[in-house]
């Protein structure tokens, strides 16, 4: 079957040829214009003045648009309205679009969108967290606020309290290909456009906004992205109504692409985040109450930062039960960008805080931080059946009476001696067994919950033991050279949390010589989605994947899709797909059960062949003879996630169909004199369910955390005071290269399989990988925190300055 085999991506050898086909690689009829943006040049203001003479005198230039001569709709937001394409008169940070050139070249375009003579009456940028909030500068009224139990009552109560404060910046998607679009004008005022988009019905939708025709007017295609990361679910639009309303205008095909410089300083990053803690915990570290404080600067329009901002706090409690937990969220309105998705959309700044709580209850205590991180994991799912969709209130785990006694020797002595993950009750933590939900703060059971027996696993197959050993006696003997090593465990949410986006379309053809066209609603963007699904699609015909043709994303085949976004494409269309391909399969059976005279059930789809009764025949010829009985070999397929149901404002519900989980291990080694850094080794091992294909879930593991510690090492975007960005181009701002990929590079699948019914059973794997990451920061934090006797606070990035201050922070 062609299901779990590690069969290479679909595109790899043309990737690795340089023949794969992006956006700006597709042949342009004659005549071809080429647009771009003039930008403001302030951050905040209203326009006095804009005199765009020059620019139109400029070489090749064709026309010049302002938001005046706009026809329709002047807006590309992906929400509410709040977005427009062209400035309405007032700025709001810098790099703002205000006109659009259209001329007969890139290069022309682009220098004439320099000429612009525009005059502003200037306001001062609201840029930080503080500013923000002094001006009341926010979307929503108010904080949004979860709750969980009493928790000042349980702060108040606990033995131990401390809090703190950590900064973490945000991130550049540095996307391979920048943003393109290319619209091609059609008979009667229709428009097809080419998009390097995660969401072709979003376009779709904004272009027909934008042209006043109805969403049928409107065609999107992508067959691939040179990467997208969040960065093109929402920022494409731009791009796409431009062409569009250009195209319309002219009668010429339009295209329109950023140079690196432009797309860094128009399009907006993940979210920075400052998290505020106050945490209350016991001897052995088991957390009995903790209070968050999110702040995260949204930029200057809203885009999609609320369910970034809610799924921070859906990860706030990562893979531990908080007995009581508020957590507060700040989404803050500010002069620039407008931040939007990035790979965990919120997940990777809310788990990263509790990771840090968990680093600074340690050295507190003076304990192994793994031991610490253990005694506060959810219960284990023991052996619980698969959910197969059960929704159960209360913990799955087998429950066993314990005394209090036990309790206050346990844990750290657990841990000692690696025993089983059914020792980390949540009796262990002292509580009264009703008190014990092994809930989320959202009210969610966690049901699924693997960590306990990856964590054994990890910590044997990685040596830990022995290499922190090392790790103490190297640093004995060292002054200069610190190392550091660190595990962190993740446990991610899959769903989208807006519930009506989980579902997804698939369009199956099969054609009479047995071949086979594949369409559904998501996108592919590197990660090898369209590779798995089709493997989807052979395995329910019993054909090869070479029988399956992957064709172009097109919302005129599959319509009303999401956004392929959540790391859920796979789950969503690999089950739409299968159920097209079902339909069809058993329109074939049938015919064949009536030819023989026998139950449709016995026909068997293996190998290429088909097999009725004792008659066996390739699929080629049972589809010829299915097409000559006049059956329909095409047929539609649908799927929405099952079980999901969120209330967003009251922070209860279930927002995830089930949980990621994976867990890391780093080790560093920091220079004291000058805060460079290297990571050493990294071990991995990653929960992809059953996986459809190892290979490409390893390379997304890979890759989503060589991403995750990225973000909290050396890419560092830094704003200046009037609001600019210093930072827009591979010269100032640092992604890991190939040789920061660390020496030893060990990464393993976990052997299980979903417990909710999911495509074959695997899990999605685009997202959670990134938060393996974090565990170089926690490796770097226990290199300074060797340093001397101080909790070294290491704030993200990880610059080698910020490395360098934390091991004077930590010397005192
Ligand atoms: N992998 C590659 N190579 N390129 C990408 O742009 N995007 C990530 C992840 N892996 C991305 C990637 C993000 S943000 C998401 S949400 C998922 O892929 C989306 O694809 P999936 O749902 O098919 O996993
Ligand atoms: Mo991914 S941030 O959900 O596109």
């Amino acid at each position: 079957m062609s299901v779990n085999k590690p069969l290479p991506h679909d595109a790899a050898r043309l990737h690795v040829t340089g023949t794969a086909r992006y956006v700006d690689d597709m042949p342009t009829p004659a005549g071809t214009l080429n647009l771009a943006f003039g930008l403001s040049a302030i951050a905040r203001g209203t326009i006095t003045a804009m005199n765009l003479d020059r620019v139109r005198k400029a070489p090749g230039v064709v026309a010049v648009l302002t938001a005046e001569d706009l026809p329709h709709a002047n807006d590309v937001s992906p929400s509410i309205h709040d977005e427009p394409l062209l400035s309405d008169g007032t700025v709001h940070y810098l790099g703002q679009p205000l006109f659009l050139v259209i001329a007969d070249s890139h290069h022309n375009a682009r220098n004439a969108a320099r000429m612009g003579d525009v005059t502003y009456d200037e306001e001062t940028p609201i840029l930080s967290i503080e500013e923000a909030m002094a001006a009341d500068a926010r979307f929503e009224d108010g904080p949004r606020i979860y709750t969980k139990g009493d928790v000042d009552a349980a702060l108040t109560a606990a033995p131990h309290r401390l809090s703190g404060r950590f900064d973490m910046g945000g991130q550049e998607h540095f996307y391979l290909e920048g943003q393109a679009a290319l619209a091609l004008p059609q008979e009667g005022g229709d428009m097809i456009v080419q998009s390097s988009t995660q969401h072709p019905t979003e376009i779709q939708h904004k272009v027909a906004e934008a042209l006043g025709v109805p969403m049928h007017g409107v065609r999107v295609e992508i067959r691939r992205m040179g990467g997208g990361f969040g960065g093109k679910e929402s920022q494409g639009n731009a791009l796409a109504v431009s062409c569009a309303v250009a195209a319309a205008l002219t009668g010429k095909p339009c295209k329109m692409r950023y140079d690196r410089d432009d797309d860094m300083t128009i399009t907006g990053k993940r979210h920075d985040f400052r998290i505020e803690y106050d945490v209350g915990f016991k001897d052995d570290g088991r957390i009995t109450g903790i209070d968050f404080t999110h702040y995260t600067r949204c930029g200057w329009a809203q885009d999609l930062s609320l369910p970034v901002a809610d799924r921070a706090m859906l990860h706030a409690d990562n893979a531990y039960l908080l007995p009581a937990a508020r957590i507060t969220s700040h989404r803050l309105k500010t002069n620039m960008q407008s931040a939007t998705a990035f790979r965990g959309f919120g997940g990777p700044q809310g788990l990263i805080g509790i990771e840090r709580v968990m680093d600074h209850i340690a050295h507190t205590l003076g304990l192994d931080p793994i031991e610490v991180r253990r005694v506060n994991y959810y219960a284990p799912a023991g052996d619980a059946q698969p959910s197969d969709g059960a929704l159960s209130t209360k913990t799955t785990a087998p429950v066993k009476p314990t005394t209090s006694e036990d309790l206050t020797s346990r844990g750290a002595q657990d841990v000692a001696d690696g025993s089983g993950a059914e020792e980390h009750l949540p009796q262990a933590q002292g509580l009264d067994a009703a008190e014990v939900d092994n809930s989320t703060p959202y009210a969610m059971p966690v049901t699924d919950f693997i960590l306990h027996e990856m964590t054994d696993k990890l910590l044997e197959d990685s040596d830990y033991a022995a290499r922190k050993q090392a790790v103490a006696d190297w640093n004995a003997k060292h002054d200069v050279l610190k190392k550091g090593i660190a595990f962190n465990p993740v446990k991610f949410g899959i769903s989208f949390t807006l519930t009506h986006l989980n579902q997804a379309g698939a369009l199956v053809h099969v054609y009479q010589d047995g071949s086979i066209h594949l369409n559904h609603g998501g996108t592919e963007m590197g990660q090898g989605l369209f590779q798995k699904v089709a493997q989807v699609a052979a395995a329910r015909f019993g054909v090869g994947v070479e029988a399956i043709k992957i064709t172009a994303s097109d919302t005129a085949k599959v319509p009303n899709t999401s956004a392929t976004a959540a790391s859920s494409g796979s789950d969503l269309n690999g089950m739409a797909v299968q159920n097209a391909c079902d339909t069809i399969r058993d329109r074939i059976a049938e015919l064949l059960a009536e030819l023989h005279q026998v139950h449709p059930d016995t026909v068997r789809f293996e190998d290429g062949e088909v097999t009725v009764a004792n008659d066996t025949m390739s699929f080629a010829a049972a589809a010829k003879l299915a097409y000559e009985n006049r059956v329909s070999l095409s047929a539609t397929g649908f799927y929405k996630t099952p079980e999901v149901a969120w209330d967003r404002i009251a922070g209860k519900g279930r927002p995830f169909f089930y949980f990621a989980y994976g867990a890391a291990i780093s080790e560093v080694v920091i220079d004291t004199l000058t805060g460079e850094n290297r990571i050493l080794r990294v071990d991995i091992l990653h929960d992809a369910g059953k996986s459809l294909n190892p290979a490409l879930d390893i390379g997304q593991i890979e890759g989503g955390f060589v991403q995750g510690a990225g973000w909290l090492t050396t890419e560092e975007l830094v704003w200046d005071g009037s609001g600019r960005l210093r930072t827009h181009a591979p010269s100032t701002y640092k992604i890991p290269a190939c040789s920061d990929r660390p020496d030893i590079f060990n990464v393993a699948l976990w052997d299980g399989e979903n417990r909710s019914d999911t495509v074959y059973r695997s899990k999605a794997v685009g997202e959670p990988p990134f938060m393996l990451g974090i565990s170089t920061h926690l490796a770097l934090a226990d290199a300074c925190a060797a340093c001397g006797p101080n909790f070294p606070d290491l704030q993200a990035p990880a610059t080698a300055e910020e490395v360098l201050q934390a091991v004077k922070r930590a010397r005192g």
